[in-house]
């Protein structure tokens, strides 16, 4: 798997034309990255757009249901993503956490899922600004790793594994974490990673986000322990997102 990875969390946006417009827009800048491009645009349009994505560009589910399939009215299950395309899905999301009252325990489940179907869990990390406030956000961070992916994953399985750091108070609030900020916790993900699985640690994309723009891209991504990002609302906008792969880009080619 590619260390180096910039992924668009459209979250509940986009009309299904502005959908289409958006992905192959994308895709047309993604033939010749060097960092692996992923998109998660709403559920309903995953099967249409995979069409449009070509080889180069990786499609993403935002989340999916914690049960295999049955009877449970409105979920989609991560074999039904697998089966029309999707190869990663956002799990533990600060949104689903905070709105829809996913636990720990819940998000263990979906990654489960989403592992057993052979998909790669984009696994989100990240603390309140009051647990920041109170000089809890390693422990919180700590907490959310063990129980939605060690107490989960054998090795195997978690070398699939990518993992978003996203400081909830920076989340569409425009105030982003500083490098020094992204890089302190980056470094510590990574720690915890090569503790629990070793070696593989140096290959696990470790994400930033939260208010990723143009503008603070490159700063972002130049710090070591920083791989890429996972972007909100830049991500709606083609030619933003492409900057903000080109400074993913220029990182790495400069290394
Ligand atoms: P913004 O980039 O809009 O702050 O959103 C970040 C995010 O939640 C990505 O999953």
């Amino acid at each position: 798997m590619n260390r180096n990875v910039v992924a668009g969390n459209w979250k509940s946006n986009t009309g299904f034309n502005e959908a289409k417009s958006l992905t192959r827009a994308i895709a047309e800048a993604t033939g010749d990255t060097e960092s692996q491009v992923i998109i998660a645009p709403p559920a309903p349009y995953l099967a249409a757009l995979k069409e449009l994505c070509g080889a180069a560009l990786a499609l993403a589910a935002q989340n999916c249901s914690a049960y295999d399939m049955g009877a449970y009215t409105g979920e989609h299950t991560a074999q039904m993503l697998a089966d029309v395309g999707v190869s990663h899905v956002i799990v533990g999301h600060s949104e689903r956490r905070q709105l829809y009252g996913e636990t720990d325990e819940v998000v263990a489940a979906k990654v489960h899922q989403v592992s057993a179907a052979g998909l790669h869990p984009i696994i989100c990390v990240g603390e309140s600004l009051e647990e920041r406030e109170s000089g809890e956000h390693m422990n919180v961070v700590k907490r959310q790793l063990q129980k939605g992916f060690f107490d989960v994953l054998d090795a195997a399985k978690a070398a699939d594994v990518i993992i978003a750091y996203e400081p909830v108070w920076a989340i569409g609030t425009g105030r982003t974490a500083s490098a020094t900020q992204a890089q302190e916790m980056h470094l510590f993900i990574r720690q915890w990673v090569h503790e629990a699985y070793g070696q593989m640690a140096d290959r696990m994309p470790i994400l930033y986000g939260g208010s990723v723009k143009p503008e603070n891209a490159e700063e972002l991504f130049s710090q070591p322990d920083v791989d890429g990002g996972l972007i909100g609302g830049a991500s709606l906008n083609a030619a933003d997102f492409i900057s903000i792969i080109k400074a993913n880009d220029k990182w790495i080619t400069a290394n």
